[in-house]
């Protein structure tokens, strides 16, 4: 199947030592925060098939988008625009941290052209609509680069977890904690690690709204790379997946995507201190303080993995070389007042 390679893999494995005994409980991390030295987390793995596919039907503009502060955008624009493609990102409101402003900085210091939308429905109507009647050369990747052919990066993933596991580098993990955003991560991670014949509980953690993070979705992008598969290859064998594989968990939501929750602020806090490992208040402390939760709760022993998904590649340097004002105007907004902290 058409690839490029975007991933240095495996990523490592290791046990959070001191977070465990904090915890009385055997807590691992998958570093997905390293997928790559140039721009590490959950969407380089993603891209290594999106791209690929791009690549090889000829494709010289890439569409994606998503909130302002997105990630999918950000690696979208970096990885593409080394790769040759224009990229072009279509970018809704979500609230305003420093996280989001950098973001918005780096768009444009790796070169992607921006356009605002006013929020997550007229942003599907136009990247479904009226993009696609104005773009017909241009590669569509659906927000969090969750479209059947970005989960096969993840099933890759559930295979490479499978391979460790063989090779005694980390136990095999009662259940493994994960953000779900727009739900191609845990599609996929659940169908490798099942056709890698490993039954673990995959405990997806809803940080983005319903409407995109739910076990439907992401049993049908699982089906449907399934497919992709068996369709490249008779002898993948044809599992079957239901609703129950797909555990999305929305206790920890809060207010709404990239909104913080208290249990989020005190999950980053008490990793950075234990562990010196950075998260981000959208997607990994969400998922991470589903999963203190759980293990205080249940009093889970473990070995529980929690899969680090964000980035841990500071691009601040980049982002200091732009100022605001080069951006489009309908983004000089986002500079001004107060930051959500
Ligand atoms: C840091 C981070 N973690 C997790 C996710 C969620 O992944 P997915 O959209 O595949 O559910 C995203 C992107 O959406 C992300 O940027």
């Amino acid at each position: 199947m058409p690839w490029t390679p975007i991933v240095d893999a495996p990523t490592p494995v290791h046990a959070l030592e001191r977070l465990s005994r904090h915890l009385g409980s055997e807590v691992w991390i998958k570093r997905d925060d390293k997928t790559s030295s140039i721009y590490g987390g959950n969407k380089p793995r993603k891209l290594e098939f999106l791209l690929g596919e791009a690549l090889a039907r000829g494709y010289k503009t890439l569409v994606t988008g998503g909130g302002i502060g997105t990630n999918h955008g950000l690696a979208t624009a970096i990885f593409g625009r080394r790769l040759g493609f224009r990229v072009v990102l279509g970018l809704f409101k979500q609230p305003v941290t420093a996280h989001v402003r950098k973001s918005l900085l780096l768009y444009h210091a790796y070169g992607a052209e921006l356009f605002f939308v006013n929020n997550l429905l007229s942003a599907l109507w136009r990247f479904h609509v009226t993009e696609r009647l104005r773009r017909r050369d241009a590669y569509f990747i659906p927000g969090g680069g969750s479209s059947p052919v970005g989960v096969l990066g993840y099933v890759d993933a559930g295979l490479e977890l499978a391979m460790q596991v063989e090779r005694k580098e980390l136990p095999r993990p009662k259940a493994i904690y994960l953000a779900v955003g727009t739900g191609g991560t845990m599609a996929g991670l659940v169908l490798g690690l099942r056709l890698a014949g490993l039954r673990i509980r995959v405990v997806g953690v809803q940080v983005a709204p319903r409407l995109l993070a739910n076990p439907r979705i992401s049993l049908r992008l699982a089906r449907k790379a399934l497919k992709l598969m068996r369709r490249h290859d008779r002898t993948v064998p044809d599992l079957d997946l239901t609703q129950a594989d797909m555990l999305i968990d929305a206790s920890y939501y809060g207010a709404g995507y990239g909104h913080p929750t208290n249990g989020a602020r005190r999950a980053l806090s008490l990793m950075a201190k234990t562990e010196e490992i950075e998260l981000d208040g959208t997607y990994t402390a969400k998922a991470l303080s589903g999963l203190l939760h759980q293990v205080r709760s249940e009093g889970e022993k473990g070995p529980v993995l929690f899969w680090n998904t964000f980035n841990s590649v500071d691009l601040s340097p980049m982002a200091d070389r732009v100022e605001p004002g080069l951006l489009p105007e309908a983004f000089h907004r986002f500079f001004e007042g107060g930051l959500v902290e």
